[in-house]
């Protein structure tokens, strides 16, 4: 059996990916392995968001051709595949294969041909008709909690972005295969479920097969009902698109326990000015009243952001604007990025005004600000009890378990790992930067 390593870089959607490539070419007879070292068989699963992330792809390819040792067929997935294609193959000696990000479904016959000695084969081609989008138990990233794609790629093209280049245009999923998906990995013993998608609430499906009689506006905030009518443990959902995120889902979360209070809502920035060279279609006065709605529910709602700092053009006074932001919106999480100019972007075009000594200093700041607001949220939980879901044993602490709340908090305890899988009342006892630890009550 050909054995076969898989490493995967970026999102959630690529790791969604990778678990069907990975439950694919089980299939077709390759073994997964977790030893890059033993492999016949070396996939990158790629992101191409910032530099940074593209960077790992040339590092990990250069680490493989110079560890003594056979060379491993070597093939790029995901989103530097799409973008670059064929190019990568003269870009980086030692690439057999490239494979786009809709193509994936075909990497075992792929596989086959490089075995049978043909090289550099490129398919960036769409999904086949019948994809198949499940997963097979084993190659899931947890067994309690499973990623599924409601939508794939963007039409947003907020100008900084590569994604809506490498994902392509939106597609949304049958509302009845989402179900029928949902109900079996229930049945399967999956706790906690995460609708994926660039932008979950620009979820539109060609028919309403499975979303009859369910109550909001939006096609996603019915779906939101329907998955919900399920009666599986949890729902989450990421990520939200500001300018698409409307009171229905906020009613949805109200109404059904299940559908977790945790919120993901990438601002950007806090200077409308920006937001306007960004191409993001919200202004900041929508997004607070937005969050004044979320942070005025019943549910305690959970909520996390993503911010650029030192977009072209951003002015020391556009960057205090998003400190103030930061500050009135008191995030329970932010990931901040330096702005990273991706060729083929509008944005790329644009003159990259702030120095990277700036973004750096803004980033150090608007970081700064975070963790303070964040400690204040963090410590409201302080002796309060959370349900967590087991999932996974902690590395840290013997008997140490780690798991999820609904709010989306990283929660450590001690107990026996008979537990994994259960959802465990745990009393809060100590909150730290950026978990919590607690005890079984
Ligand atoms: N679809 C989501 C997330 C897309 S990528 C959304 O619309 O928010 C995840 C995050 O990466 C983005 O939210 C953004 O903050 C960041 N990002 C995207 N392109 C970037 C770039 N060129 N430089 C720095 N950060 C970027
Ligand atoms: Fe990128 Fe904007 Fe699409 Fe998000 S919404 S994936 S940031 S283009
Ligand atoms: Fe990266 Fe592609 Fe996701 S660029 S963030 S892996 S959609």
């Amino acid at each position: 059996m050909k054995k076969v390593y898989l490493e995967t870089y970026g999102c959630q959607m690529n790791v969604s990916d990778s678990e069907r490539v990975a439950t694919a070419l089980g299939r077709d007879g390759f073994e997964m392995t977790a030893d890059a070292a033993s492999a016949d068989v070396v996939l990158i699963n790629t992101c191409s968001v910032r530099e940074k992330a593209e960077q790992k792809l040339y590092t990990q390819v250069g680490r493989i051709r110079h560890s003594e040792r056979p060379k491993p067929i070597i093939g790029v997935l995901g989103c530097v595949a799409q973008l670059e294609g064929e190019t990568l193959l003269n870009k980086i000696p030692g690439v057999d294969f490239v494979v786009g990000t809709r193509a994936v479904g075909r990497v075992g016959g792929i596989l086959n041909r490089a075995f049978d000695g043909e090289s550099d084969i490129v398919d960036l081609g769409e999904r086949e008709d019948e994809y198949d989008w499940t997963v097979a138990d084993t190659h899931r990233h947890s067994p309690y909690v499973a990623f599924l794609p409601i939508i794939e790629g963007c039409n947003k093209f907020c100008t900084y972005c590569i994604v809506p280049f490498s994902r392509g245009r939106e597609k949304s999923l049958a509302a009845s295969e989402i179900i029928r998906q949902i109900l079996e990995l229930k049945r399967r013993g999956v706790k906690e479920i995460h609708l994926i998608g660039q932008n979950v609430n620009s979820y539109r499906p060609e028919s309403e097969t499975g979303l009859e009689g369910f109550e909001g506006k939006s096609a996603f905030s019915r779906l939101l009902r329907a998955v919900a009518a399920t009666g599986i443990d949890r729902i989450k959902f990421t990520t939200s698109f500001p300018r698409d995120f409307n009171e229905d889902i906020v009613e949805a979360i109200e109404t059904h326990p299940n559908l977790c209070n945790w919120v993901h809502l990438p601002v950007q920035s806090g200077s409308d000015r920006v937001l306007k060279l960004m191409k993001r279609g919200h202004t900041i006065d929508r997004y607070r009243k937005q969050i004044d709605r979320l942070r005025a529910s019943s549910r305690d709602i959970a909520l996390t952001t993503d911010i650029i700092v030192g977009f072209p053009g951003e002015t020391e006074a556009d960057f205090m604007d998003t400190v103030d932001l930061v500050k009135h919106c008191g995030f329970d999480s932010a990931y901040i990025f330096k702005y990273s100019p991706r060729p083929g972007t509008p944005a790329y075009e644009m003159e990259d005004t702030v120095s990277f000594a700036e973004k750096t200093l803004r980033f150090l700041e608007l970081e700064k600000v975070q963790k303070a607001c964040q400690e204040k949220r963090l410590r409201r939980y302080d002796g309060k009890v959370l349900e967590v879901l087991a999932e996974g044993a902690s590395a840290r602490t013997p008997r140490g378990i780690t798991g999820h709340s609904p709010c989306h908090k990283v929660v450590n305890f001690v107990a026996d790992s008979s537990l994994l899988g259960s959802i465990v009342n745990v009393k809060v006892t100590e909150v730290k930067a950026n978990s919590m630890f607690g005890e079984v009550v």
